[in-house]
């Protein structure tokens, strides 16, 4: 099923309780939260008050993006600070250690992912398929809203969704980045299904209309 994620990184924060009610009633299926700590990614964003509010605010699901070093050490705050999906990069620490924290996640009841980079090639994400409910293919460089979405990440998206109907057939591909009318029908047909969209959707007059349009 395709499911449509707008990232909150692109709202009006002085009025993100609104936001997120416009973008429910326009059809979205969840949130995308994206939380930056400056080392991973050069960028900060959100963190645990600014989800405990939405979390309040909201009835939607809510897709936390960790782009955070050594996520192992916060997956448990943002599972209880309100996560309902929290994915972690899988370049951020070493194998064993990310596949403890999707343990770890799984074990508080929430769904988990992890996220590849554009360069990270599909095979590295062998380890940790049967662990996901979802995995997250970023189509542009971590970091930054309002992005090209870069094309040569497609092959990848087929690639994982080739092997995931192998060996967890129930795991979504979640795409990242650039994501408009236009790419989302390139991301689709590749074989991604979860859909995250921040400055197309936040800056759309008609926030339905663009959700109708990213659904094709
Ligand atoms: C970028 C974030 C994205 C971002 C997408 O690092 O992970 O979720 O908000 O923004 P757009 O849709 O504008 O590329
Ligand atoms: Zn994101």
């Amino acid at each position: 099923m395709l499911k449509i994620a707008p990232s909150v990184l692109a709202a009006d924060f002085a009025r993100l309780g609104k936001e997120a009610e416009s973008i429910r009633l326009a059809g979205a299926d969840m949130i995308h939260f994206d939380v930056m700590d400056g080392l991973f990614v050069p960028n900060l964003s959100l963190g645990f008050p600014v989800l405990e509010s939405l979390r309040r605010a909201t009835t939607l699901p809510i897709d936390v993006h960790l782009m955070i070093e050594r996520p192992i050490r916060y997956v448990g705050d943002f599972c209880t600070a309100g996560a309902d999906h929290v994915t972690l990069h899988m370049e951020a620490d070493t194998v064993e250690a990310n596949l403890d924290a999707l343990e770890k996640i799984r074990a508080m009841g929430k769904t988990a992912g992890i996220a590849l980079k554009p360069a990270t090639p599909a095979e590295a994400a062998e380890p940790f398929l049967k662990l996901c409910d979802m995995i997250l293919v970023m189509t542009v460089e971590p970091g930054f809203g309002a992005q090209r979405f870069m094309e040569h990440t497609l092959p990848k998206i087929s690639a994982l969704r080739q092997r995931l109907d192998e060996v967890n057939p129930g795991c979504d591909i979640e795409v990242d980045g650039g994501i408009n009318a236009g790419t989302a029908v390139m991301a689709r047909n590749a074989g991604a299904n979860v859909l995250v969209t921040g400055s197309f959707i936040f800056s759309s007059p008609d926030r339905a209309a663009a959700i109708a349009a990213l659904r094709g």
